[in-house]
Formats: structure tokens, sequence, C-alpha cells
């Protein structure tokens, strides 16, 4: 049988370079090969309460953002989390299961707490339950995700295992973080320190034009430069060199190592071949976008079919769930 690919990511406003590099482009090259969920995490971003009108218009630029880096709805499922309502069902079967104090231990809480500390709510703490949902309902065997969602993944193995071990089953697969060619990957953001995100003001969108793209990798955090041959690169200039690893050729990171450890090297040179390569994964995808965006029957074509498809198989886990966990109807 076909292995069950699925992934999905946040409706919290436009796609950037590390969620394409992470999750995106991986899930389009396995696209063919099995069977593939693709979704929009409509209700995991209501945790941060945008208003109806950012919320709307954030899962309508998701949704055509997939479509132009090449998510083929004919192939893969591609649908939006509140359009399957068993998720949220499998979400309520599931919290019973988890704990206060694992719920309370994750990174990714913790750092939310922290950053939000007025509005610590308990979809934040529930995030990782949710999550859980979202990738059982379908049995997904490979969740192709960046590197920050190793955690999510570890509890939604330890729920399904949970689940099992419970009712003396065999039923929920484990599911494994996964990266088509190579490790889990981090891109980092373009300010010199942590990784790029959404709301961090230090990424690169699918949404930029070339000429945007240049200037916020020229304008990149770097240092004064190396003058001790063969030093250890500073946190910004690593990051630089992270992301030309990954969207340039080996020839190109060869140069500039060399250049690098010679104390050689020009900084706006790197800067000048990196926004170039990244140009090259970003522009065709760009071009893309507006024609998809002004498509609305497009759009509400590809959100029924997905719909229909996720629910059907969503409503059969639902069904043995509901049976092996002992509700039974009386009518
Ligand atoms: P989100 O929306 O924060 O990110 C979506 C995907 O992009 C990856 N990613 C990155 N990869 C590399 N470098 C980066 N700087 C970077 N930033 C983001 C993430 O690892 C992720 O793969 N909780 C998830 C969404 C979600 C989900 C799921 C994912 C909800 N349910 C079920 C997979 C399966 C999230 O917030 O991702």
């Amino acid at each position: 049988m076909n292995e069950i690919v699925l992934s999905g990511i946040r409706s919290t406003g436009n796609l950037h370079l590390g969620n394409y590099l992470g999750a995106v482009q991986n899930f389009v090259k396995m696209q063919h090969a099995g069977n593939c969920y693709f979704f929009i995490a409509d209700y995991h971003s209501l945790t941060t309460h945008p208003t109806p009108e950012d919320h709307h218009k954030s899962v309508k630029q998701v949704l055509v953002e997939y479509l132009a880096a090449g998510i083929d709805p004919e192939i893969s499922t591609l649908y939006i989390q509140s359009d399957v309502p068993e998720i949220s069902e499998l979400f309520l079967l599931l919290n019973m299961n988890a704990y206060l104090g694992e719920l309370e231990r994750t990174t990714s809480f913790k750092d939310k707490a922290r950053k939000q500390p007025e509005n610590v709510n308990a979809g934040l703490l529930t995030y990782p339950v949710l999550m859980a949902a979202d990738i059982l309902i379908h049995h997904a065997d490979k969740v192709p995700v960046g590197k920050d969602q190793e955690q999510n993944l570890e509890m939604a193995r330890k729920f399904a295992r949970r689940y099992n071990n419970m009712y003396g089953v065999d039923y929920f697969k484990e599911p494994v973080a996964y990266n088509f060619d190579k490790e889990l990957i981090k891109i980092p953001g373009l300010d010199g320190t942590g990784k790029m995100g959404k709301s961090e003001g230090n990424g690169i969108f699918l949404a930029d034009d070339e000429k945007t793209i240049r200037k916020k990798i020229m304008r990149a955090v770097t240092d004064s430069g190396p003058t001790i041959e063969n030093s250890k690169m500073s946190e910004s200039v690593n990051n630089l060199f992270t992301i030309l690893k990954i969207v340039s050729s080996a020839d190109t990171v060869e140069f500039f190592t060399g250049k690098y450890k010679t104390c050689e090297i020009r900084y706006g040179d790197l800067k000048k071949q990196l926004a170039e390569d990244v140009i090259k994964i970003i522009a065709p995808i760009n071009s893309r976008i507006k024609d998809i965006y002004s498509n609305d029957e497009y759009l509400s074509r590809v959100a029924r079919m997905g719909a229909e498809k996720a629910r059907t198989s969503a409503a059969k886990t639902l069904k043995e769930v509901r049976e092996i966990i002992g509700i039974r109807k009386f009518y």
C-alpha cells in the first residue's frame, strides 16, 4: 500500500522561504508517489486572535500560495482544516488522554506563553493535540515539516501509542517528521539570529517581487568580516551560509566558503549571489500568485473538492475511533 503523506501550515500571513523549503517543496516532490493530504491549519491560527477579515484573507492567501507553489489539487487532497469537522471531534477525544504537565512542558507552548503573556489560552496549550488529530485522522506515515515541528511530531506519536495501549488495539500508526532528501531543516531569518518566521519581520516571502528580495537580502545582518584565516563564523554570517547551502549549487557554496576561510570574502558578493539563487526559486511561484488569487471560482472548486475528499477519509477514521472507545448509538 502507498504511504500516506500529510502536512499543513497555519494561516497566519503569507508563506515565507522557510515554509516553502521546510515543508511545501518536500510535499510537492512527494505528491505523485503517495496518498497525499495538504491542509491549511486555520483553527491553529485562532490562538493569536486575528480579526474575522484578516483570518479569512490569510486562509485565501495560503490556499493561493500552496497552489502557486505546485500542489496539484487533482492529485493531492488539498483542504481547509475547518471544513473537516471530524478533526475537531478527534481532537476532543484525544484531549481526554493528554495531560496538563506534558502539554505545559512543550517548547512551543513555553515560547508562546513568553511571547504573548496576555493571551495564554487553552488553544495554545492543546495545540499539539489538535496537530495530532490533524495527522492521525488520515493515518499519515510521513509528515514533511521543518525542524521546529519535531517535538509536535513526537507528541503525535505519543498520543497514537497511548490510544492504542489504552484500548488494547493496534489502530493508529506512528507518524514521522520527514524531509524528502535530507535532514529536517531550519531556515534562519535575515536579522542575524533565530529562525525565519511569519511574524518576526526577518523573512523572504513567496509574494515578494524580485526587487524586494534583493533589497531584503542586501540588508541582511552580517559582521565586519573575518580577519584571521579559518576563523569561526558569527551566527549572522553562518545563517547566510545555511541558506546558501540549501538554495545554491555546491560550487557556489565551495567558492564562498573558500573566500571566507582566506578572509577574502566580500559579503556584498555573497548576498548578490544568494539573492539571485533565492529569486530562481521564488520568481516562478510569485508569477502564478496573482492569477490564482483573482480566480475565485477555481479556488472555490478546489476547496470544495478537497473538503469532500478529506471528509471521506476522516469520517471513516472517526467512526472506527468512536467504536473502539465504546461510543455506540442506541438508535
Ligand atoms: P507553521 O505554519 O509555523 O509552519 C509551516 C511549516 O513550515 C515549516 N517552517 C520552517 N521550516 C524551515 N525553516 C523555517 N524557518 C520554518 N518556519 C516554518 C514548519 O516546520 C512547518 O512544517 N503546527 C504547524 C502547522 C500544522 C501542521 C499540522 C503541520 C498544524 N497541524 C499537522 C504538519 C502536520 C505550524 O504551525 O507550522
